[in-house]
Order: structure tokens, then C-alpha cells, then sequence
């Protein structure tokens, strides 16, 4: 992938160029669009400031005024102090393109026991990282464990610092750049100085040799074994934590998603399915009942004046209502650990099974309400009403078409990944307890060609044919830990099961997305199986950093 450019110097790669589109047509600009949050924090796009000059590793401030060129401040103590690497590539497989930009990433040394020891390589997915280190597991616990070094790296075109500045991209420009390639080929030029930065060997028979443990849950969970898997030169061990590698391959089944969700709010609030699926069914019949839309709408307690326009019947309003439940469900899925009431999932569960008196369309109400109140970002503003066009868009964009959702700015890029390389086909079927919804090639590509125009075609085959991730069990690929957690909804697309001897999974039944990486935790509130898995977790890094050594030793 990456030699035939010679953009990376001496690591190994597998499989052969992705495949490119002819640039066409440039971007209208886009609504936010209907898509996942899967870590996501909202920011605001602003253009790079960090012109990029002078060579090697530079460490700044993350302070807009100032430009520290000095590399004796380099400090690595603080987790949370936004670096700068200056020199990324822009196109790290355009051998005449030598155009940098500066990648924002956080590092810390506070548990580095020195050369020789690992570093953990957390990788940045579809989200800004404005605040730091994502993964206490990582940083608090398997750090000082192993004495290990962190660097975090934020995914090309996420967050303020873009690959290119002072405009916006074109689509042609993001067919090329923005691409699980692009990003892998990022960490490994930063994670390389990086390396030399704080003395480490490259050479794996030196005893100043510093393994790489790359780390990543969801998106980068993927990525995470795929870096293994593409650059097995470069890096020792992969942790993928929630990594829908059969979503990404076309091999899962499509309405396994929402079965889940639905089985895990059923574990969570015995009754929860039942109630829901009979309460959404006669809300959807009851909307469709209704005379107009702005009836139907007020019926809701939803905001009149912020109904998109593309929905100017009650049919369609009641489509995207469902559509926005069964959304704000898997996204309360995602966050659902450790199980107990505090839960979104359990609440929303509770909005449908209590009040036995009210009426559909008054749980359906309630349903939105919560989520308004639940949701920190939304819940200054001081609308009475719901709006529904948070959810959804100004074009026809939900019904059939990219399956997940967020209303940052990062969504835009994301949804863009979803209309080029990561396509997950992803449906509701009729046994979930949301009303069912079709999943197609043909829907999502009208919609992405729609949306940027008809240079992006979705290329469901693409990356698999790129990076050979669907034969992992025949493949070499060697020291990769699966975890998932049985009641996250991207459990239906990820390896449950152990493929080899060095390709692990450990599934935990009480977690739901990455919750090994929580956010929060370890904690005293987590559940027994999540706890045993901490311990496994380090087990198994701990006997492959041992068989790693003795490989070479
Ligand atoms: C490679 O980069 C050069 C220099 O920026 C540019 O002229 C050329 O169009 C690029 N090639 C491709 C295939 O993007
Ligand atoms: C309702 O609106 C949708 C989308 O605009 C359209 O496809 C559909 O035919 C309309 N249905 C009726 C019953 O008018
Ligand atoms: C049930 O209804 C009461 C009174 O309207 C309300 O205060 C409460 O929040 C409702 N419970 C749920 C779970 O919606
Ligand atoms: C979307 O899916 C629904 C239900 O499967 C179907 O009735 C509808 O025609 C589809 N809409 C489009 C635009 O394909
Ligand atoms: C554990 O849960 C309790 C109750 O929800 C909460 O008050 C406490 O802060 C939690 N502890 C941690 C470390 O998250």
C-alpha cells in the first residue's frame, strides 16, 4: 500500500492501491447529516494555524498565538497538552505531493520506564479530540503496568487542525486524503519520531526496542487491527476494542444492528420491547391519521418552524420520526454501561413502559423530551418544542440511507467516510421493536450522489479488497485482541470468537460499546466480567510482549 509510493521508509505493507474514484463534480455544501455518533464531540472548524515550515517533531502549546519551535520544551508529562506534529504529509501516496500539514495528538511519558519499554498508540477516530487522552484503561492502568509511553493521535480531518488550509476541501481533494490509509500512514510517520524522540530502537532485537501496542475502540478499533494487519513491521500488537471488521467486510448481516438493540433494552428493563414496538406501530398510524403535518408535528410538542422541508406529508413524518427513535435508542445502546437506571437505554426504556394512561403520541413526546434532557448540548436552549431537525436534515437523507447519526460538524466528514469506503449496511428488520426500515446499495448511493455529486460512488469492496481483512483466520496476521461487548449493537458485526492462537476475542456480557476503554472508568462500578477482562487484557498483552522479546532474543 504504501512502498509503491515509497511515502514510508522500511515498513512492510500488505495488499494493493485503493481504489480511486475520477474526481468529478465539486461539493454543494452539505446539512448535517444523519449520522453516528460513535465518539464524537462537537466542534467548530476553523482553518489550520499551524502552517507547517520546519522539519522534524515540533511540541506546541495548544495556543494559537505562539508557534514553540524550541524542542527542549518538549514535554510529555501532561496527557491532556495538545502537541503539534508539523511535518504530516498531506498525501502519503503522492510521491510528488510533499505538502504537510500540521496533526494535532497528545502524548505522555508519565509511566515511561524508558527504551525498551512499550508505547501505546491510541488511535483517533471520527471525532475532535479536544480534550485529551479518550482511555483511562489505557493511560491510568496498562501504562504503569507495562511502563509504558502514550500517544494519541487525532484522525486526519477531524477537529480544528486540517490537513488542508484556508479553504475547504474539495471532494476530490477528500476522495484521495480522507481514507483509512491516509490515517495509518499518519501514525505511523508521527508515532515514528515520536519513537526516535524518546529513544527508542526501531531495530526489534535491540534491547532498546519499543514495542508498539496500538489501542482503538469502534472506527478505531478497526483501524487498530488494521494497522497491525497492514503495517506488521511497525506495529507489534493490536487491542481492538467494539472493531466492526464484518461490518466494514459486507459479511455481517444488515438488520442484526437493531435486533440487538433491541434485545439489550430488553435485558436492561424487562417488558421494554414489547412496549415499544406496540407503542411505535400505533404512534406511527396515528401520525398518519393526523390532517397535515404541522398537526402532526404540534401533536409532539415538536417545533413547527424547524420541520425540514423535503417532509410535506404526514407518511414521511412519521418515517422520520421512527427513524430518529430507533437512532436515539442505538445511541443510548452504545453508551449502555454499566447496566443500572441511570442508563439512557433504561430510561427511554421507562418513557414507554410507565404511564400505562397515556397515549402513543404522548410516550412518543415524553421519548423526545427525554432525549432533550439527557442530551447536555441541547438542553440550554430554551425551546419548549422539540427539534426535530436536529436529528434529521434538510434533504430526504434518513429513511434508507447512512444509518447512524451526529449533529457536529465531524459528522459531515464522517458521513462522508460512510459515502466512500466504510459502507455499513445496516437495516431494522421486523423482529427488532422498531418499525422496519430497508437497507440498500442502490438508496445509499443515490443519496451520496445526492449529497457530493457523482464522483462519490459508495465502494463497498473497496477497503477489504485493499487491506485483505476478511481472511484473518487464514491470513498470518498474528497478536491481535478482539474485545466486544455483547450488548452493543456493533457486537452483530465484530469477530466474537478467537481465529488463531494470536487472534483473540474476549467478549464481555454486560458491556456495551468499547466500555473496556470507557471513558470513565475502571471504576468500583464496574461489572464483574468487565473487571475479569482488565486482568485478562494485560495477561494476554503481557505474554506477547514476552513472545515478541524471545522472538528475537
Ligand atoms: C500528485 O501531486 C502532484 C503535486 O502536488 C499533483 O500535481 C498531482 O496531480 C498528484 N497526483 C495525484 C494522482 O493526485
Ligand atoms: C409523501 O412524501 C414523500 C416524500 O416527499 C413522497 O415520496 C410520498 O409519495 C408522499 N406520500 C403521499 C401519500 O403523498
Ligand atoms: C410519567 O408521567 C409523569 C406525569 O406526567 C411524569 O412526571 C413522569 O416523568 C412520566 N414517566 C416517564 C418515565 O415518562
Ligand atoms: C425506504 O424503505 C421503506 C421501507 O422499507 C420503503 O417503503 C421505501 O420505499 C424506501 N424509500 C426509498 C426512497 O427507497
Ligand atoms: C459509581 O456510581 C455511583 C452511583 O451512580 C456514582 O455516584 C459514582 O460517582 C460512581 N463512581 C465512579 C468512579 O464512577
Amino acid at each position: 500500500m504504501t512502498n509503491s509510493y515509497g511515502a514510508i521508509d522500511g515498513y512492510e505493507s500488505v495488499g494493493t492501491q485503493p481504489q480511486q474514484h475520477n474526481p468529478a463534480e465539486r461539493s454543494r455544501s452539505k446539512p448535517w447529516i444523519i449520522i453516528a455518533g460513535v465518539v464524537l464531540c462537537i466542534v467548530v472548524i476553523f482553518n489550520n494555524p499551524w502552517a507547517s515550515s520546519s522539519a522534524s517533531l515540533h511540541l506546541v502549546p495548544n495556543n494559537l498565538d505562539s508557534d514553540d519551535d524550541d524542542a527542549a520544551s518538549a514535554d510529555f508529562t501532561d496527557e491532556n497538552r495538545a502537541l503539534f506534529y508539523h511535518d504530516q504529509l498531506v498525501d502519503h501516496f503522492n510521491a510528488s505531493d510533499t505538502s504537510t500539514w500540521s496533526n494535532r495528538y497528545y502524548a505522555s511519558t508519565e509511566y515511561f520506564k524508558g527504551p525498551g519499554h512499550p508505547i501505546f498508540l491510541i488511535v483517533g477516530g471520527e471525532g475532535s479530540l479536544d480534550h485529551g487522552m479518550l482511555y483511562p484503561f489505557v493511560t491510568q492502568h496498562l501504562a504503569p503496568y507495562f511502563g509504558a509511553a502514550v500517544i494519541e493521535i487525532e484522525h486526519r480531518f477531524y477537529g480544528p487542525y486540517q490537513p488542508i488550509v484556508g479553504r475547504k476541501a474539495t471532494v476530490e481533494e477528500l476522495i484521495e486524503l480522507l481514507t483509512p490509509q491516509q490515517a495509518m500512514a499518519d501514525m505511523v510517520r508521527l508515532a515514528s519520531v515520536f519513537k526516535d524522540r524518546i529513544d527508542c530502537s526501531s531495530h526489534r532485537p535491540s534491547t532498546e526496542y519499543c514495542p508498539v501496542i496500538s489501542v482503538g475502540g469502534s472506527y478505531p478499533g478497526f483501524l487498530s487491527a488494521m494497522f497491525r494487519l497492514v503495517y506488521p513491521n511497525f506495529v507489534d500488537i493490536s487491542y481492538a476494542a467494539s472493531a466492526p471488521l464484518k461490518l466494514y467486510d459486507q459479511s455481517a448481516d444488515p438488520y442484526v444492528y437493531y435486533d440487538i438493540v433491541t434485545k439489550a433494552a430488553e435485558r436492561l428493563s424487562p417488558g421494554c420491547a414489547h412496549a415499544v414496538r406496540t407503542t411505535l406501530r400505533e404512534a406511527k398510524k396515528l401520525i398518519e391519521l393526523l390532517p397535515s403535518v404541522q398537526d402532526a408535528v404540534k401533536s409532539m410538542n415538536m417545533c413547527v418552524d424547524k420541520v425540514p422541508e423535503y417532509i410535506t406529508n404526514v407518511t414521511k413524518l412519521s418515517e422520520e420520526v421512527m427513524t430518529a427513535v430507533s437512532f436515539i435508542f442505538a445511541d443510548y445502546n452504545m453508551d449502555a454501561y454499566p447496566p443500572g437506571p441511570d442508563l439512557g437505554l433504561y430510561k427511554a426504556c421507562q418513557v414507554f413502559q410507565e404511564n400505562k394512561t397515556k397515549s402513543p403520541l404522548e410516550k412518543v413526546t415524553n421519548f423526545f423530551q427525554l432525549s432533550r434532557e439527557l442530551d447536555e448540548e441541547k438542553s440550554a436552549d430554551e425551546d419548549t418544542c422539540y427539534d426535530i431537525s436536529l436529528l434529521l436534515t434538510d434533504s430526504d437523507v434518513s429513511g434508507n440511507t447512512t444509518t447512524e447519526w451526529s449533529d457536529a460538524i465531524d459528522g459531515n466528514m464522517w458521513d462522508f467516510q460512510l459515502c466512500t469506503t466504510l459502507i455499513d449496511p445496516i437495516g431494522v428488520s421486523s423482529d427488532s421493536m422498531f418499525p422496519p426500515r430497508k437497507w440498500s446499495y442502490e438508496d445509499l448511493t443515490e443519496y451520496c450522489h445526492r449529497e457530493y455529486g457523482q464522483s462519490v460512488t459508495p465502494q463497498p469492496f473497496a477497503l477489504v479488497q485493499n487491506l485483505g481483512f476478511d481472511k484473518l483466520d487464514e491470513s498470518d496476521a498474528s497478536y491481535i485482541l478482539f474485545t466486544n461487548g455483547i450488548q452493543d449493537m456493533w457486537s452483530g458485526g465484530s469477530y466474537l470468537e478467537d481465529l488463531s492462537d494470536t487472534i483473540l476475542a474476549l467478549n464481555f456480557e454486560n458491556g456495551a460499546h468499547h466500555s473496556d476503554l470507557s471513558h470513565v472508568g475502571p471504576s468500583e462500578n464496574d461489572t464483574e466480567d468487565i473487571r475479569e477482562g482488565f486482568v485478562k487484557i494485560s495477561n494476554i498483552l503481557e505474554r506477547w510482549l514476552h513472545e515478541i522479546r524471545n522472538q528475537y532474543n
